[in-house]
């Protein structure tokens, strides 16, 4: 095309359909009249190319050989956004920015239900930040591709659970751990970013070119993104895989009450199995670790969506037998819409009740299940809730809030609808449930803070504090600039005090 042509971009004539090599292209109907594709033979192919052309005309999809300004969708393969649109700049062609550019996965999945499907953010390829198109004419008034720009905040940016960088995010997420286990937090926090980040972003990194302009991956990061596009794996993950001391550390600390001291005492003292820790005669174990290890088959496996809306209804029946006003939402990982979780936590607080109810409240709670024979373990943490007193500026500090650290026994009857005549086993599960308790006025901050994730938090209070002079903790929100409390009924008040747009829950699996 040359350019003159292509500035004007002129609908061509249909030329008759070219052959491909193998399948005789007999004109098909055409049922989705609103869509024209385009199909992109830059590092795909010309025979693969050739055979998807065909399927979907096959399918009833308008199918153009060529770019014409009819094409709505243009369907790429191994592209980035910006492979796309540096090879439309290369055909002197502007992209009007109602055109679609989708990865070839949409068109698979069109072919498979018969019909376009929808396109959601795994599909749509997205242009980089600092990719800026040059004007191919002044003749052309089309504005160009919406560019999207990622912040290096994870409160900014919108993240669920459909990562389609699991490949990557797998591995910075053993590579932080293992920087936890090292107790080597600079770079814990690195690789937690980079992980974070890439869960946020619509579209699979195929080459390294797609981290341009993403904050968070240079550098070393960049070295293990690479390593991973090239031979689909690191090496350092496979090596930590085998590592005595990172297996260590992660099979000592899965159980519950084992923190990184006891993790590495142990290490140092040659363990390496549960089992020899378990039988050692000169080991002294906490109550909480004595639970743990009891316990341990029931609580590594994890929390099913099924199993928390069962205790659930265990907690609002007995909370609201004690304080018939008190309000329960759920928090954690389940807000969040995550399928499963290695605890349940809950956020308890009541307009009308008395300091002393309130106070009260999580012991007669406890003490009612202690009765009922359903209280595994209880660790029961008194507040030290001060009001008036400045937000934590630290950003991993712990709340002030009353609350409780739990184990319940929850009967399988009480999750299973329907009852199974023939039980296995014991016929119930050990659980791990967070309760908190927290005063009304501070409601909104604490179902904020224990929503998580815990990365969506640090980026929070970070944001507030280097963005807008602000301190923010599960408590309050501190604007020190004016020297006020600022005050909310909603997590919807917060984000609008921060200046930030609202981020749903499902959203914040940064
Ligand atoms: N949290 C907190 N203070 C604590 C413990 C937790 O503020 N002492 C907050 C964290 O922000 C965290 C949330 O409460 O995101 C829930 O904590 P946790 O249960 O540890 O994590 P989840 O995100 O629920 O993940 P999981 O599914 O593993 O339980
Ligand atoms: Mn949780
Ligand atoms: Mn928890």
């Amino acid at each position: 095309m040359d350019p003159e042509q292509a500035a004007h971009w002129s609908p061509r004539k249909k030329r008759p359909r070219q052959r491909s090599a193998s399948v005789a292209s007999a004109p098909h109907d055409i049922r989705f009249q609103d869509l024209v594709l385009f199909i992109l033979e830059k590092k795909m192919g010309s025979t693969r190319r050739a055979f998807l052309m065909e399927l979907a005309r096959r399918k009833g999809f308008r199918v153009e050989n060529e770019l014409s300004d009819s094409v709505t969708h243009i369907v790429a393969e191994n592209n980035s956004g910006s492979d796309v649109m540096k090879w439309l700049q290369g055909q002197n062609i502007q992209a009007s920015s109602e055109l679609e550019l989708l990865d070839v996965s949409w068109l698979i999945e069109c072919m498979g239900a018969g019909k376009p499907v929808e396109m959601t953010g795994r599909h749509q390829l997205v242009v980089n930040r600092d990719y800026s198109p040059t004007p191919v004419s002044s003749l052309n008034k089309i504005p160009p591709l919406a560019v999207q720009k990622i912040s290096q905040y994870a409160c900014k940016r919108r993240t669920t659970l459909n990562n389609c960088n699991h490949i990557f995010t797998d591995a910075f997420d053993i590579l932080a751990e293992n920087c936890e286990f090292r107790e080597n937090e600079a770079s814990c926090v690195e690789f937690m970013r980079a992980a974070s980040v890439l869960k946020s972003l619509p579209f699979p990194i195929i080459s390294v070119k797609d981290t341009e302009g993403i904050p968070w991956l240079g550098g070393k990061v960049k070295c293990v993104i690479e390593e991973i596009i090239e031979d689909g794996e690191s090496s350092e993950v496979k090596a930590l895989l085998n590592d005595e001391r990172y297996k260590s550390f992660k099979l000592f600390t899965s159980v519950f009450g084992v923190g990184l001291k006891t993790a590495e005492r142990w290490f140092r003292m040659g363990f390496r199995t549960l089992s020899t820790v378990k039988l050692d005669k000169s080991l002294t174990f906490t109550r909480m670790q004595k639970a743990g290890f009891l316990h341990y088959e029931d609580l590594v496996s994890c929390v099913t969506r099924a199993e928390a809306e069962a205790v659930s209804v265990l907690v609002q029946q007995a909370v609201v037998a004690f304080l018939p006003d008190a309000l329960v939402s759920m928090t954690g990982g389940f807000r969040r819409g995550k399928k499963i979780g290695h605890d349940v936590d809950f956020l308890i607080t009541s307009p009308e009740a008395t300091e002393e109810e309130e106070q009260q409240l999580l012991h007669k709670v406890t003490n009612f299940w202690e009765q009922k024979g359903l209280l595994l373990y209880c660790d029961h943490v008194e507040s030290t809730f001060e009001k008036c007193k400045l937000p934590s500026r630290k950003v991993d500090a712990l709340d002030h809030f009353q609350k409780c650290f739990l184990i319940l026994k929850l009967y399988r009857e009480r999750v299973d609808s329907v009852q199974s005549s023939q039980q296995e086993g014991k016929g119930w599960k050990a659980i791990r449930v967070d309760l908190v308790m927290c005063p009304y006025e501070c409601r909104a901050f604490a179902l904020l803070g224990w929503t998580g994730s815990r990365q969506f938090e640090r980026d929070l209070r970070r944001y507030a504090t280097h963005e807008r002079k602000m301190i923010l903790d599960n408590h309050a929100l501190y604007d020190k600039t004016k020297r006020v409390f600022l005050k909310a009924e909603s997590e919807e008040e917060i984000f609008a005090h921060l200046g930030l747009e609202y981020i749903e829950p499902l959203e914040r699996n940064a």
